[in-house]
C-alpha cells in the first residue's frame, strides 16, 4: 500500500475500539494507518477510551494522526473507511430488549429473538440515516459496519443505498481463531464450508491444506472430558466467561451433528435450559455488559493515567487483525477470502437472491463476492430458512414504519411461540422504548 489508510470509526467510544486499535498496530506493516477519527455521542466515553488509544499509538505508530469527534460529519469526511459499532439507545436499550422477553418466558438475547427485533427496529433508521449521509458527503468512502443485528442492519442498507459496504461478525472471526489455536495455525490457513446468516451460521468443513479437518477435531472432542475441552483451544478462549459457555454448547451441538454452528445456535437447540437459567439468575446480559464496562472504563483510566499498560478486556486479539486484513484487501485489491455479511447472489440457492448471508467471500476494491457454498444439510435447512423469513419482515418493517409488519416479522420467529405472544411482546417494547419505536404505525 502506497499510502497509509484515513479510518473512523463511530461508537468510537466503545469498549472494544482499544481492541479494534491493537489490529492496526499489529497490521500496521501491511496495512498502514495516517490518521484515525474516533466519533462517539458520549463525549465522556470518547475521552476515556480516546486517552489510552492516544497512547497505544504514541507508542506504536507517533506518526499516525488521532481526533477525537462528537461530530459525525467530521467523521464521514475525508476518510477512507467508516467503522461503525454503534449501540442505538446504549445498554439500557437492550436491558429493555432482552428483560421483556423473560417475563414473557420466551429468550431474551440482544441478537437472537424478539431481542434482536427491537434493536433492529431501533438501530436501522439510525443507519439508513448514517448510509444517506456518506452517500452525501463522501460517496467513495467504505462503510464496515459491525453494528448489530448485523445481517438485518445490512439488508436495510443494501435495500435503501449504493454506498460501499460490508457488513461483518466478530464471531466466524472467533471461530477460525478458535481453530487455528487447535491447529496450531495461524487461522488464515483455513478455507471455511460456510453458510447461513449471522449469528445462524454452520461451518460444514474446515480444510487445512485440503483436508478436512473436522473429523480430526471431532474425534479429540469425542475423547476429551468436557471440563478439559477449552483448553483445546487456546488461552485467549477460556479468558472470557461467555466465550466459555458458548464454546462449550456449541461444542455439545458438534458432537452430534459433525459441524460447528454459530454459538448463538445454543438459543435454538437448548431453549428450555438457557431460558431457565436467565430467569434464575434474575439478571440480564446488558446488565453483566454494564458491570464489564464499568472495570474497562476504569482500566481506561488508570492506563491513560499511566498507572499501568491497557489489555483489551473486549474484542482485540486476532479477529481484529482479520478485520483489518479485510480493509487491506479492499484498499490493495489483493482479493483474499474472508467470512462476510453479503447479498447472497446465489451463493445460497435455497434463500433469496438478495438475502444478506454469511458465507465466505473473495474481498477485492469492489468488494465482498460471496463463493457459492451450495445447498444446505436439510437438518438445518428449515431453521435457517424460518429466521430468514422472520429477517426479511423485520428490515421491512423498520423501513415502512409498520407495526402490522413487526408484529408478522415476530410472529414468524422460531422462538416465539404464538401470535398473541408475539403482540404481548412487541407491545410491551413500544410501551418501554417509547420515542424510538413511536415511528411504526
Ligand atoms: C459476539 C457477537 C457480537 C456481540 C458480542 C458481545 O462476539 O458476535 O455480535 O456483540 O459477542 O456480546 P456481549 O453479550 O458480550 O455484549
Amino acid at each position: 500500500m502506497s499510502q497509509g489508510l484515513s479510518i473512523s470509526i463511530l461508537g468510537g467510544g466503545s469498549a472494544y475500539t482499544p481492541g479494534l486499535v491493537q489490529g492496526f498496530i499489529n497490521k500496521s506493516k501491511d496495512v498502514p494507518l495516517d490518521r484515525l477519527v474516533l466519533m462517539d455521542i458520549d463525549g465522556h466515553k470518547l475521552d476515556t477510551v480516546g486517552h489510552v488509544v492516544r497512547h497505544m499509538l504514541e507508542t506504536a505508530l507517533p506518526k499516525c494522526e488521532l481526533r477525537l469527534t462528537t461530530d459525525r460529519d467530521q467523521a464521514i469526511r475525508n476518510t477512507d473507511f467508516i467503522i461503525c459499532q454503534i449501540r442505538v439507545g446504549g445498554l439500557q436499550s437492550r436491558h429493555i430488549d432482552e428483560s421483556i422477553p423473560i417475563k414473557h418466558r420466551v429468550v431474551g438475547q440482544e441478537t437472537t429473538g424478539p431481542g434482536g427485533l427491537a434493536m433492529a427496529l431501533r438501530t436501522i433508521p439510525v443507519m439508513v440515516e448514517i448510509a444517506a449521509e456518506i452517500q452525501e458527503k463522501n460517496p467513495r468512502a467504505w462503510l464496515i459496519n459491525y453494528t448489530n443485528p448485523t445481517g438485518l442492519v445490512a439488508e436495510a442498507i443494501m435495500k435503501t443505498s449504493d454506498i460501499r459496504h460490508i457488513s461483518i461478525c466478530d464471531e466466524p472471526m472467533v471461530l477460525q481463531e478458535s481453530l487455528g489455536a487447535f491447529l496450531r495455525v495461524p487461522p488464515e490457513r483455513l478455507f471455511f464450508d460456510y453458510f447461513g446468516l449471522s449469528h445462524l451460521a454452520w461451518a460444514r468443513r474446515v480444510f487445512l491444506q485440503g483436508v478436512d479437518i473436522l473429523p480430526q477435531l471431532k474425534d479429540t472432542v469425542e475423547h476429551t472430558p468436557l471440563e478439559k475441552i477449552e483448553s483445546l483451544f487456546g488461552e485467549e478462549v477460556l479468558k472470557d466467561p461467555k466465550v466459555r459457555t458458548e464454546l462449550r454448547n456449541t461444542l455439545r451441538i458438534f458432537r452430534e451433528t459433525g459441524m460447528l454452528p454459530s454459538p448463538y445456535l445454543q438459543y435454538y437447540w437448548f431453549t428450555d435450559e438457557i431460558l431457565e437459567q436467565q430467569i434464575r439468575s434474575g439478571r440480564t446480559r446488558a446488565q453483566e455488559v454494564m458491570q464489564l464496562e464499568q472495570v474497562i472504563l476504569d482500566e481506561c483510566r488508570k492506563a491513560a493515567a499511566g498507572k499501568r499498560p491497557f489489555e483489551a478486556l473486549r474484542g482485540g486479539k486476532r479477529h481484529a487483525d482479520m478485520m483489518v486484513g479485510m480493509l487491506g484487501a479492499i484498499a490493495d485489491d489483493t482479493r483474499e477470502v474472508f467470512i462476510v455479511n453479503t447479498t447472497n447472489r446465489g451463493a445460497l440457492p435455497e434463500l433469496p437472491y438478495d438475502k444478506i448471508v454469511e458465507v465466505p467471500a473473495v474481498v477485492d476494491a469492489r468488494g465482498a463476492h460471496p463463493l457459492a457454498m451450495g445447498t444446505m444439510p436439510v437438518q438445518v435447512r428449515g431453521l435457517i430458512q424460518a429466521v430468514a423469513a422472520y429477517e426479511e419482515l423485520a428490515v421491512e418493517a423498520a423501513l415502512a414504519g409498520s407495526y402490522g409488519l413487526a408484529l408478522d416479522a415476530l410472529s414468524c420467529h422460531p422462538l416465539v411461540p404464538s401470535r398473541k405472544l408475539a403482540k404481548s411482546i412487541l407491545d410491551d417494547y413500544m410501551a418501554a422504548h417509547g420515542e424510538s419505536l413511536a415511528y411504526l404505525k
